[in-house]
């Protein structure tokens, strides 16, 4: 197990908490698949990996559009700021993904997964996800420094 459910940031908005429970269940299953593929480096496994990836990618992709939906309708101040991240973070997992589908091996995937990606996650889920969900349950206003 990569990421334990225990130390994952809690926010004060009950529905992205449960978005990022998933994220974490898909990355751990993710991290799994790619050592298991580092032991065999079968074709059947690669097709595991690859289709684990995909879910993870598409799922990433909801739970950040989910966010900035929310944001975009209660007008969050700092929307742009937060849907860079979000961005940055997008385009890194598309390379990795065709990284992966080129070389069919594990190495960047792993790397990518087990070094940056939990370290920004938990301090995207800190900083950002933080306060904007305090932003949403309105427990912090437009006129409030944020934090
Ligand atoms: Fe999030
Ligand atoms: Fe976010």
């Amino acid at each position: 197990m990569l990421i334990n459910k225990e130390d994952l940031p809690l926010v004060d908005k009950q529905s992205m908490n449960e978005t990022h429970y998933e994220d974490i269940d898909l990355i751990n299953s993710l991290n799994d698949l790619i050592e298991e593929f580092e032991e065999n480096p079968s074709e059947e496994l690669f097709v595991k990996l690859d289709e684990q990836y995909s879910k993870w990618f598409e799922h990433t992709i909801k739970h950040f559009s989910g966010e900035e939906q929310m944001m975009q309708e209660k007008k969050f101040p700092a929307f742009a700021v937060h849907k860079q991240e979000h961005d940055n973070v997008l385009n890194a997992m598309k390379n990795i993904q065709e990284d992966l589908r080129k070389t069919k091996s594990a190495a960047g995937v792993k790397n990518f997964v087990q070094n940056g990606l939990v370290r920004w996650l938990i301090n995207h889920i800190q900083t950002m996800d933080t306060v904007t969900a305090r932003f949403l349950e309105g427990k912090i206003s437009l006129n409030q420094p944020v934090n």
